[in-house]
């Protein structure tokens, strides 16, 4: 018997691997501005919406970009992240994500979906598991993105619960703080060194134990 009411997930990272998706698209753009872009910079964009994470990319460049410049670089990333998404298929799941999904309605959480990404529903479509949330936030209607606990907020509302009967599902760091600064509990997805801030850390999806969360 779980303590919680509802869980919300993360999509890119935990329940599949657009997060390398977007990577390849940022370091295309990034290098073709002669910025330099490697893993370790990429941690800092996951979980950060597309305008911000350009921004912190043309931070690196020796050069200053009109706001006509950064929409025009912003739509190139995009148009190649949205080519690379094209091909998904439910083959493209993460070992372990229908089986967390399943697990917490058999439990009979609510469930939610928490993306900054305005592909979210392409992909949740791809994946064909759209029918398998209560809630997926529209990222067009969140003013603030992840660290702020916007869009958490917004999915425990629109799921009718509170903040401290839910729980977060993240791979990204921005991502655990917004968890943590809605006042939820958070479960992180990876580097436990990286996820300091999560009250627990798994290594993926195969490790998901709901009965662990308190
Ligand atoms: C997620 C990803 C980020 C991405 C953001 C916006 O948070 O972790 O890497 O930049 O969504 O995605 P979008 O598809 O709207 O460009
Ligand atoms: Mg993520």
């Amino acid at each position: 018997m779980s303590r919680f009411a509802a869980v919300i997930f993360d999509l890119d990272g935990v329940i599949t691997d657009t997060a390398r998706y977007h990577y390849l698209a940022w370091k295309r753009l990034a290098e073709s501005q002669g910025v330099h872009f490697d893993e370790a910079f990429n941690e800092h964009l996951k979980g950060i919406d597309r305008m911000g994470s350009l921004e912190l990319i043309l931070a690196s460049a020796t050069r200053r970009y009109s706001d006509a410049e950064k929409l025009a670089l912003a739509t190139e990333k995009n148009e190649h992240y949205k080519e690379l998404i094209a091909t998904m298929t439910p083959s493209d799941l993460l070992p372990g994500a229908v089986a967390a999904l399943d697990d917490c309605r058999a439990a009979g959480l609510k469930i939610g979906l928490a993306s900054v990404s305005r592909n979210a529903f392409t992909v949740l479509d791809r994946l064909g598991i759209t029918g398998k949330f209560d809630y997926v936030v529209d990222a067009g209607t969140i003013a603030k993105g992840k660290p702020d606990p916007e869009i958490f907020l917004k999915a425990a509302r629109e799921l009718r619960v509170t903040p401290d009967a839910c729980f977060g599902v993240e791979d990204a760091v921005a991502g655990v703080s917004s968890i943590k600064a809605a006042g939820m509990y958070a479960v992180g997805v990876g580097d436990p060194q990286v996820l300091a801030a999560a009250d627990i850390v798994i290594p993926d999806l195969t490790q998901f134990r709901l009965e662990q969360y308190k």
